[in-house]
């Protein structure tokens, strides 16, 4: 195995494919350490993380929090809302502040693209990118393809259809650059107005009729539609999305029995999803979430230079 050199995690774009296999190898290694009765190995003894989180989370935060702890380094989550940023400071002079602590990573969330890139320019520690705005959020990628390594035993190959918001979901974009990279075959699929134009530069074939991709793949990752884009008119309306595009049972029938089904979080159940399909056999929604943890004590790990 070749060296880790990357001191950051800014983007799937700047792995390389054996940096990726890196990734999800030591991620496999960490996972049993999980499902120990003391969960929790040395490695990152005496590092300190900072979770510096200007969106909301429930799976990323808790799971990097989680995995810094596994790995017993010390954590600490920025509350944003309490901090001096409503005060003007900018979010520059934040990071700045909170580095001259002396900590060793921050994980940072925005919604803004391509915060972490100007904390990674700025900053002395490791950034790592836990999602800027539609750009980017290269551990939920790492961790979709771990999921997905670890069910079918590889990723090249395999035709994956992404199925939402295109347009405006890091997920999919992360994802798309990194599955192609391993030699999948990724369709996305939604209404025309949520498909970027040009998409198909990035490596994607596109599709807009949802029981095609379900017919031809062997994953499915499914994407929340964002209520709040319905009042700039990408949508006719969410009944209109669930019933063309939304993935049930019945639908689902219409593929390989080993199809599996993914989603991100956070879900609209009875929308982009049934709630039956979410907690199917077919669904690997919960797993998805527990691999976040390794793949993420395997990012910190490799960041940090850990011996
Ligand atoms: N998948 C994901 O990023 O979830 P959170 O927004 O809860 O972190």
């Amino acid at each position: 195995m070749s060296e880790w050199t990357k001191r950051h995690l800014l983007d799937v774009e700047e792995l390389s494919k054996e940096e990726i296999e890196m990734v999800l190898d030591t991620a496999r290694s960490f996972k049993e350490v999980s499902s120990r009765d003391v969960k929790k190995v040395p490695a990152l003894r005496g590092k300190t993380v900072v979770m510096l989180f200007f969106e909301p989370s429930t799976r990323t935060r808790t799971s990097f929090e989680l995995a810094a702890k596994r790995l017993s380094a010390d954590t600490i989550n920025i509350a944003v809302n309490t901090s001096s940023l409503s005060k003007g400071e900018t979010i520059l002079d934040t990071a700045r502040n909170v580095e001259a602590m002396n900590v060793d990573a921050i994980v940072v969330r925005h919604a803004t693209p391509g915060v972490p890139q100007i904390f990674a320019h700025n900053l002395k520690s490791s950034i790592i990118n836990a999602g800027d705005g539609c750009r980017s959020h290269p551990t939920q990628a790492l961790l979709d393809m771990f999921t997905i390594k670890e069910k079918l035993g590889r990723l090249e190959g395999l035709k994956v259809g992404i199925v939402g918001d295109i347009l405006h979901s890091r997920v999919a974009r992360s994802n798309l650059m990194g599955l192609t990279k391993m030699g999948a075959e990724v369709t996305v699929c939604g209404p025309s107005t949520l498909i970027p134009v040009e998409i198909e530069k990035l490596g994607a074939k596109v599709s807009y009729d949802v029981d095609k991709v379900i017919k031809q793949s062997d994953v499915m990752i499914l994407l929340r539609i964002q209520k709040e884009r319905q009042k700039d008119h990408f949508l006719p309306s969410i009944r209109e999305y669930a019933i063309e595009f939304g993935v049930t049972t019945e639908r689902l029938k219409q593929g390989k029995k080993e199809l599996l089904i993914m989603h991100p979080g956070p879900m609209n159940r009875g929308v982009e999803i049934s709630s039956d399909v979410a907690d199917g056999e077919q669904s690997l929604i919960l797993e998805q979430v527990t691999n976040g943890v390794a793949v993420r004590m395997a990012v910190l790990y490799l960041v940090l230079g850990a011996k």
